[in-house]
């Protein structure tokens, strides 16, 4: 165990990690397997889409993955959002895990910047049979969240270029209903927002966006140490 990473997650939770400490044959990743172990499985087309991400893909770690997967989804179960966006597409896991979650009558609008995503996005929007339900947008998210009408996202899921986050958060927010809930991946940037003195530009633009969230008096959040930091908020005016 001293040999393994230990997980953001681990070293918050305190509690947590006292009890690893005393079962010196419990491992991270033995944790890691038993969440996985204990969280229900997402449709076996999403594995498929993982597989293919994993084979086709450069970089094929920033797709969200079972356990994030479902949380979204659960998320979308609970809030029941008639409108969904999402910035930062990659192959569409993290969009077809709300979209398999999201009532029958909403639509998601997932933006992706890179134009080499879109056969494998379009692929499993339509083998997922979502192709109603999902506009998927290929172009910068920084120009086109503008080109959106006020006040129209019930839930947002922020996971596009780090170190416009707080500019993200600027443009996303009058367009986050009251009520509304926008969920922003890597706010922990695997721990290293924790260092005040980091010159490393997403580390700087992370702070400044867990800044920008904690000082914003319309909200009210919670930073979840949950794989590499979901910043949770609800707009509450
Ligand atoms: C971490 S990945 C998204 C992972 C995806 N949400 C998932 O969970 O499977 C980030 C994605 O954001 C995209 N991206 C980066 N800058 C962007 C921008 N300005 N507008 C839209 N997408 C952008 C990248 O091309 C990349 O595919």
């Amino acid at each position: 165990m001293e040999n393994e990473k230990l997980s953001v997650s681990n070293i918050l939770n305190s509690p947590f990690s006292f009890h690893v400490s005393e079962f010196s044959n419990i491992t991270p990743s033995l944790i890691s397997e038993y969440v996985d172990a204990y969280t229900s499985d997402l449709p076996p087309v999403l594995q498929e889409l993982e597989r293919e991400t994993f084979v086709k893909c450069v970089n094929p770690r920033m797709l969200s993955g079972k356990l994030q997967g479902q949380f979204l989804n659960l998320i979308c179960r609970m809030l029941k959002p008639e409108t969904i966006l999402e910035i930062g597409t990659f192959t569409g896991y993290s969009a077809l895990s709300m979209a398999y979650g999201m009532p029958e009558n909403s639509h998601l609008y997932t933006i992706e910047a890179n134009p080499e995503q879109e056969v494998i996005i379009r692929k499993y929007i339509e083998k997922s049979g979502f192709s109603e339900q999902i506009t998927l947008i290929i172009a910068d998210a920084k120009i086109e969240i503008s080109k959106f009408e006020n006040d129209v996202f019930e839930l947002i899921f922020l996971d596009a270029d780090k170190i416009n986050y707080p500019l993200y958060y600027e443009l996303l927010m009058p367009k986050l209903k009251k009520g509304g809930v926008l969920i922003a991946d890597n706010a922990l940037w695997s721990g290293a927002v924790v260092s005040k003195t980091s010159t490393d530009k997403e580390v700087v633009a992370l702070r400044t966006f867990n800044d920008l969230v904690q000082k914003d008096s319309r909200t009210q959040n919670v930073l979840l140490p949950f794989r590499d930091g979901l910043m949770c908020v609800m707009k509450l005016s």
